[in-house]
């Protein structure tokens, strides 16, 4: 019998599958498709709420660009009527010019202020929604969810993957929108001032479209790329940083780094490979432009000197073209921050498309009231059979009948599926056939509220939560007072060291319970447990982390909050079986042997055998 050193590797994380390698993040693209039409919808609700909004703050940008166009109209008029007024002494349409141009500009600047601020809320009030939604649907997914997506998935969902979405909302999309508003509006100016000028200008668009199509498609794939190797980054980092305890014991540094090399490698491939395509898109765009102008200067001064043009309307012309395709760069930006946006915001519609395997039903059933003054109530397996997604049947056929009250040791080795006993009974999982009953109703027609009240498990992690000792005590009764959380701590005799902590009760245990030690965060969690006051009590492995001198007091908290309850006991330590009325033996998913413990102890099955080699051992 070997006691674990630290709780943090437990059997769970073991059977994890190994971390996706450079060939990318096959889980968010194979086992986590996105539903046709999943992201269409995600953004269109996200946006629903805003429609006067997101209206209001387009209507701004549409005003801010109409003042900001106004400019090389009034150049023209300056050149072609001003100046000419002006030879002739008249100098009011010169002033009026004047005036004219340094009102647009101030009703430009004030209408762009009012936008940046109007859009920021609007943004804000997206990405919250949009981030708040990632987390109560992450919380809300069941267990076998998590095991398959880890914690760095859902990092990288709820950061970059929420981040790039509000890049495209911030820059992007006023970037759209002024682009388009430009083309259109300084289109019809410049066919409105010289039809010939203006086809010019409108022929350049043709060039310009397929490069934009060419663009979309090379750096659509880019992107994905790209964000797919920012996940595996992140993935590794919070894996590595979660494990850190098994990282040194098993000396995995110098083969993390050359793992971690690999996936930032990759990541900084596929950004060069970005920011290379994004290149290419500038100079060619630029070059058309420039080709562009340079015809259109040709021509129009050809035209201006055999008398066909007027000098100010070539001037008004060139300055429109300049602009008209001074935002193209800025097209570019808006198309990369689009396909990041878009490949993020399928991956996160992707997640909260998954519905849980563990669903909340429809019509929940209430619990009969109990039948004595004792919380315990019946637990009952009915022909249960279970796998998990990625293995065989753990249990082929389980029947188990549990009387109110009792306490039941479950004994085995390794990997007989005691556990994922001890999970279905909390119901973090549900069998693919038969039924686990509580007090006669089946777990999955139970009120979710019930269930959590009713059933409550402790393991061997005993995950301490950050906040104080007094309230990771009381998360199992948050309206608990601070006398009920310190009785609950004495019945459990872990009164005397939290007494000798910094702030007592009032010590922070943050970093995973990092000041305190694992037994004692084993103590912490049974005096929650007590607390909860479940009427059945799961004990997996609860006790591994305490030592020998310990015992003693263990085997009276244990007795303490057994009391009365109904109670499945996984016992790691062999000791702890004396205080069960029963204990079963288990071997690959089946029961092998059911008896109370004096009587299989003085037999010749499995478990007297490991009773006797426990004997031996403390001998
Ligand atoms: N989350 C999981 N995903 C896939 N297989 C699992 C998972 N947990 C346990 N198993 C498998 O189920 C079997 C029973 O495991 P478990 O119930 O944890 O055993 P025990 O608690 O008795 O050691 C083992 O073969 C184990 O590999
Ligand atoms: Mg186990």
């Amino acid at each position: 019998m070997t006691a674990p050193t630290t709780s943090v590797p437990t059997a769970e994380d073991e059977a994890d599958p190994p971390l996706p390698g450079v060939a990318g993040d096959p889980f968010d693209r194979d086992v986590l498709p996105t539903p046709p039409g999943a992201t269409g919808a995600l953004l269109r609700s996200l946006l629903k709420p805003m429609r006067a909004r997101v209206a209001g703050t387009t209507l701004l940008l549409l005003l801010q660009q109409a003042a900001v166009q106004t400019g090389p109209l009034l150049v023209a008029y300056a050149i072609d009527t001003a100046v000419p007024a002006l030879r002739g002494h008249d100098r009011g349409p010169l002033v009026a010019v004047a005036v004219g141009y340094l009102l647009c500009a101030l009703a430009s600047g004030a209408l762009q202020w009012a936008f940046i601020v109007a859009s920021a809320r609007v943004n804000q009030d997206v990405l919250l929604d949009l981030r708040g939604r990632i987390f109560r649907h992450a919380q809300a997914l069941s267990v076998d969810f998590h095991e398959r997506y880890t914690s760095g998935r859902l990092i990288s969902r709820s950061t970059t993957d929420v981040e790039s979405l509000r890049e495209l909302l911030t820059e992007g999309l006023e970037e759209l929108v002024t682009v388009v508003l430009s083309f259109i509006a300084i289109s019809a100016m410049l066919l409105w001032l010289d039809l010939g000028l203006g086809a010019v200008a409108v022929a350049s668009f043709v060039p310009l479209y397929l490069l934009v199509r060419l663009y979309r498609q090379r750096a659509g794939r880019v992107f994905r790329e790209r964000s797919t190797a920012i996940a595996a980054v992140i993935v590794k980092f919070v894996e590595t940083m979660n494990g850190i305890r098994p990282v040194r014991a098993f000396r995995r540094e110098a083969a993390n780094d050359a793992d971690f090399r690999v996936l930032n490698g990759r990541h900084e491939r596929t950004n060069g490979d970005a920011l290379l395509e994004m290149a290419r898109y500038v100079v060619g765009s630029r070059l058309v432009a420039n080709t562009a102008v340079a015809g259109m200067v040709l021509w129009g001064a050809w035209r201006v000197t055999d008398g066909s043009l007027e000098l100010g309307v070539l001037a008004a012309a060139v300055l429109y073209l300049r602009r008209l395709y001074d935002p193209i760069d800025r097209l570019g930006m808006f198309l990369n921050s689009y396909q990041s946006a878009a490949a993020s915001l399928e991956k996160i519609a992707g997640l909260l498309a998954q519905v849980p395997s563990v669903p909340e039903p429809s019509e929940p059933r209430r619990l009969p009231p109990l039948a004595s003054s004792l919380p315990g109530r019946a637990v009952v397996f009915d022909g249960v059979r279970f796998g998990y997604r990625t293995g065989g049947e753990v249990l082929p056929r389980f029947d188990l009948t549990v009387p109110a009250g009792q306490t039941v040791a479950v004994v085995g080795s390794t990997g007989a599926g005691k556990s994922t006993l001890a999970k279905l009974l909390a119901r973090f999982y549900d069998p693919t056939g038969g039924r686990v009953l509580l007090d006669g109703v089946d777990l999955r027609e139970l009120a979710v509220p019930e269930l959590r009240r009713g059933v409550v498990m402790v393991t061997q992690e005993a995950f301490l939560f950050s906040g104080t000792v007094a309230e990771n005590i009381a998360i199992g009764r948050p309206e608990a007072t601070r006398e009920e959380i310190e009785h609950a701590a004495k019945a459990i005799g872990a009164h005397d060291f939290i007494s000798t902590l910094p702030d007592g009760y009032d010590t922070d245990v943050r970093k995973r319970g990092g000041r305190i030690s694992a037994g004692q965060r084993q103590l912490v969690a049974f005096a929650r447990a007590l607390l909860a006051d479940p009427s059945v009590l799961i004990l997996d492995e609860a006790t591994s982390s305490l030592d020998i001198p310990g015992e003693q007091a263990v085997q009276r908290a244990m007795a303490t909050v057994l009391r009365g309850r109904t109670a499945v006991v996984i016992a790691h330590r062999l000791s702890t079986v004396e205080i069960a009325d029963r204990v079963l033996v288990m071997e690959h998913g089946r029961i092998v042997e059911d008896g109370s413990p004096s009587d299989p102890i003085a037999g010749t099955g499995r478990f007297a055998h490991l009773h006797r080699a426990w004997r031996d051992s403390l001998a």
